[in-house]
């Protein structure tokens, strides 16, 4: 297969897998970690993360540009059932595509992952099957979300959040799979790109414990061709969310929600270490 076939295909595989991530976190989040199917729905989208990494090492490896624009993921929201029954469906078509896909790859790496993004989509589509087949029929009929406690204004608030350090998160990862060949930069960038993945946690769980989906809607993605201008822009990103979040602390809503207050004084530090960690990088490149 020709080189930039290889990539557009991969590349619509990483949009698929993204939409998975967004969509079984969303709905995870808003069921609750601490239910069945919550915690099982984070757990594969956990998984999902882990299969758009490998396909997003590859399209890097290649001199690929990754897509980050997410894929639609199709379901029906009507009851817990029907959802369930739309994730099952999914998984079962991903199994004949990605073995379809393996078939006409000859690079043993890409196979193998290609391969393993089928059998586990099987997995995952027995074990839709198993959370469906275990609801009660209150929870069958029923569907996740609710409530809707928090003022407008601060649900607006938190999610212009959640939409800002996942565009900042998918920017790093971005930048680790790209410039990969600069193996330490990659590891240290992922690593901080882990610790924006927690801080887009915090608030995406105060939004759904309100019974309300969190909006994963990336940002606009800097396409940056040399790891200093990235590193420069990373820089750039996180010192303008220190800045947000240091004013957010003395918002009034913010006052009255104590842990996120804490979460808050954590992602401050946090990223501060981040800024100073990368204004070293930065020097010299
Ligand atoms: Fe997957
Ligand atoms: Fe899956």
């Amino acid at each position: 297969m020709e080189k930039q076939a290889l990539v557009d295909m991969l590349n619509r595989d990483l949009a698929d897998e993204h939409a998975a991530i967004i969509r079984y976190l969303i709905h995870g989040y808003v069921e609750g970690e601490s239910t069945p199917l919550g915690s099982s729905l984070v757990s594969i989208s956990r998984e999902e993360m882990w299969h758009m990494h490998w396909l997003g090492m590859i399209i890097g490896t290649l001199e690929g540009e990754p897509n980050f624009t997410p894929a639609p993921y199709p379901y029906d929201p009507t009851s817990r059932a029907t959802i369930l029954r739309s994730y099952i469906e999914y998984e079962e078509k991903l199994i004949p595509h990605y073995n379809g896909e393996a078939d006409k790859v000859d690079d043993p790496h890409i196979r193998r992952v290609l391969q393993r993004e089928a059998w586990e989509s099987a997995i995952h589509a027995r074990k839709f099957q198993r959370r469906l087949d275990k609801l009660s029929p209150e929870e069958a009929a029923g569907s996740p979300g609710g409530g809707g406690e928090l003022p407008g204004e601060f649900l607006d608030t938190l999610q212009a959040e959640v939409t800002s350090k996942y565009t900042e998160m998918l920017q790093h990862i971005r930048t680790s799979w790209v410039f990969q060949q600069d193996e330490t930069m990659g590891w240290k960038i992922m690593d901080q790109a882990m610790e924006k993945m927690k801080q887009l946690a915090h608030f995406a769980e105060n939004i759904a414990e309100d019974g309300v989906a969190p909006r994963f809607k990336p940002g606009l993605i800097d396409k940056s061709h040399t790891v200093g201008l990235a590193l420069g822009k990373a820089l750039e990103d996180v010192q303008a969310s220190r800045e947000r979040h240091a004013r957010l602390r003395e918002d009034r809503e913010v006052k009255k929600h104590s842990g996120l207050i804490i979460n808050l004084d954590l992602a401050i530090q946090q990223e501060e270490y981040q800024g100073a960690e990368l204004e070293d990088w930065h020097k010299g490149r």
